[in-house]
């Protein structure tokens, strides 16, 4: 096999890379997942969609998080986009609050649809998916859904930049 042009070159300085990386504007979503393996979630700004045909989703989840062995036996994971009014919930599923002890589903009203997965009442959008594929890079796992359904919210994104919330206004 030919070997990959830079293979071997040295990685960019992984703070320059995260400082520049922050300046980007983000949408925030929590990504769930529910079944025999458990339930669990958390917020997230790297989730993207791959295609539209089929309708494939993508979202990256540090691998020591316990949502990834889950949401790999659970076969299905949901992806909820969270609108400006939705920043405490944002909050409390990135575990920025103050009881560690808190079932982070008691915050905000849940429902299913196709699969188990969690979705988020009065989300900006919400798509339930079956896990198509996932795969360890670095330190994280990257999710690849087959989007089975979604559904849509009229309201203004949360949006996360250079390190906070930030409005659209
Ligand atoms: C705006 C925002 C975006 C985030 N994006 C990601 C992400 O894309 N992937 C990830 O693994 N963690 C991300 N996090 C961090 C996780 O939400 C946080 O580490 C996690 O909820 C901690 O979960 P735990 O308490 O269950 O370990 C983000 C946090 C915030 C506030």
């Amino acid at each position: 096999m030919t070997e990959r042009p830079y293979q071997h070159s040295p990685a960019c300085n992984t703070e320059d890379f995260v400082a520049a990386l922050s300046l980007a504007a983000n949408g925030v979503a929590i990504v769930t997942t529910d079944g025999a393996a458990g339930k669990s979630g958390l917020t997230v700004s790297s989730m993207v969609s791959v295609c539209a045909e089929p309708a494939l989703m993508l979202a990256c989840v540090h691998s020591k998080n316990e949502f990834c062995d889950m949401a790999d036996a659970n076969g299905a994971f949901a992806i909820n986009l969270l609108g400006e009014d939705q920043q405490t919930i944002s909050n409390v599923f990135a575990g920025f609050g103050e009881d560690p002890t808190l079932d982070r589903f008691t915050v905000g009203t849940w429902t299913t649809r196709d699969t188990r997965s969690p979705i988020l009442d009065n989300a900006l959008v919400s798509l339930d998916c079956a896990l198509e594929e996932s795969k360890t890079h670095g330190t994280h796992r990257i999710y690849i859904g087959r989007v089975l359904s979604v559904e849509t919210c009229n309201k203004t994104p949360l949006v996360y930049s250079q390190r906070g919330y930030v409005s659209l206004a």
